[in-house]
């Protein structure tokens, strides 16, 4: 996509990767609706992309209230006239806890944020996007925890990112070509994540404190947000699926793939006639409303 004059609105856009995100695509020429549920930081960013010389708003926006995410759709689309790029980039983790110690409410809260966020944004964007016939961007940003890191203490952030990349995967063969997809997967990031706590609605338990301790790691060993948005508004440009920024991650996904090639090895090899139970083929022909039995 040729990102010059282009519109784009970015989900938690007020603090670390989303902020770095509307900073680089203001810096590329693209006007920016940085939303997020902190008012005032979104309308900082905000001010600092406009100083780049695009047309920029800051949106209070709570990703996990479809109504909010109609409303900031509706305020791009009056400042600008049209949006061509939708990065689904708030998120929040839990402070870590080992999986069997977190509750139903801390599973509602993440999953609300990580992919009720971003479903909002696909249901209110897509369908704009879709109407626009022209070229469109989705970016949904995920995690290396996506393609296999494990995150001890980490659990439903992990499963939530793993949502992510599912939904993103079929979202990207359900839309036509002018609409297309990104995953971002990045690894530890310089960002606010570790005082997601504190931002926690009182409908998800309320606020609590962060813990200091993995803001110190943030800070000290995360990757600068600038690099991954660099990575993140090159990969709109190329409209690439995946982008990965945190290079030692491929062990981990290469290990993944080698567990389950082991798997398939041991005890489902390839046989003769297995394509029988091939989804592709089958699900093709339930679309085209076939019998099971017909050929
Ligand atoms: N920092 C990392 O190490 C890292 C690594 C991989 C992926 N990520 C992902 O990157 C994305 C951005 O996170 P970050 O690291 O920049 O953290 P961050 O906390 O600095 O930024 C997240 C932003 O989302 C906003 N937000 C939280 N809940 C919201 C809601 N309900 N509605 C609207 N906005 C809300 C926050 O106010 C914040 O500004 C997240 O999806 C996160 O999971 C982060």
């Amino acid at each position: 996509m040729n990102l010059n004059g282009k519109s784009a609105v970015v989900t938690g856009g007020g603090n670390g990767i989303g902020r770095a995100i509307c900073l680089a695509l203001a810096g590329e020429g693209v006007n920016v609706a940085v939303a997020d549920i902190e008012a005032d930081a979104a309308r900082g960013v905000a001010g600092e992309a406009a100083e780049l010389g695009v047309q920029a708003i800051g949106v209070a926006t709570d990703v996990t209230d479809e109504a909010s995410v109609a409303a900031l759709a509706d305020a791009a689309w009056e400042a600008f006239g049209s949006v061509e790029i939708l990065v689904n980039n708030a998120g929040v983790a839990q402070n870590s806890m080992p999986l069997a110690q977190t509750s139903a409410q801390d599973l509602d809260w993440i999953f609300a944020v990580n992919v009720g966020g971003a479903m909002n944004g696909v249901r209110v964007f897509a369908p704009r996007f879709l109407a626009s016939g022209g070229p469109c961007h989705i970016v949904n940003t995920a995690s290396e925890h996506a393609l296999g890191v494990p995150h001890l203490g980490g659990g439903l952030y992990t499963a939530s990112k793993h949502a992510l990349l599912g939904l993103s995967d079929v979202l990207r063969r359900e839309l036509p070509d002018h609409v297309t997809v990104s995953v971002l997967c990045p690894g530890i990031v310089e960002s606010t994540l570790w005082r997601a706590s504190e931002r926690r609605q009182e409908t998800f338990g309320g606020a609590s404190p962060a813990p200091e301790m993995a803001g110190a790691f943030m800070s000290q060993v995360g990757m600068p947000a600038e690099e991954v948005a660099a990575a993140a508004v090159e990969g709109i440009r190329q409209g690439r699926f995946f982008i990965v920024t945190h290079p030692h991650a491929v062990k981990f996904a290469q290990s993944r793939w080698e567990e389950i090639g082991r798997a398939f090895a041991e005890q489902a090899p390839r046989r003769e006639g297995d394509e029988r139970y091939d989804l592709e083929p089958i699900m093709q022909r339930m679309l085209a409303g076939r019998n099971p039995s017909d050929e």
